[in-house]
């Protein structure tokens, strides 16, 4: 299991997301109303990034490439057969710490 600080809840714009990697695995991590979840940042389809857009319907990401979209709470795709990871995250005194379990 690998847990880092990532970045801080300021760095990530409210309804958007940053790319940071842990363990080896590119992650989009999202900030929503003061929670943050993490993500692969990769998407199943064609490798598009699932990073830098805005959340639509509050907790979907849609892939900018071919718009398969993605509930960043659970990761599974309410349009298609798609699914991406989830990892924790949480915020702890204003730092972002997720943790990856390979
Ligand atoms: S690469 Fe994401 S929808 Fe095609």
């Amino acid at each position: 299991m690998i847990s880092e600080i990532v970045c801080t809840l300021q760095e990530i714009p409210e309804n958007g997301s940053i790319r940071r990697t842990v363990g080896g695995r590119d992650l989009a991590i999202f900030r929503k109303g003061g929670q943050v979840y993490a993500i692969d940042a990769i998407c199943p389809h064609r490798r598009g990034p699932l990073d830098g857009t805005e959340l639509e319907d509050d907790f979907i990401v849609v892939c900018p490439w071919h718009g398969w979209r993605f509930d960043v709470r659970t990761g599974k795709s309410p349009s298609h057969p798609g699914q991406v990871l989830c990892y924790q995250a949480e915020v702890v005194d204003g730092q972002v710490r997720v943790t990856v379990t390979p």
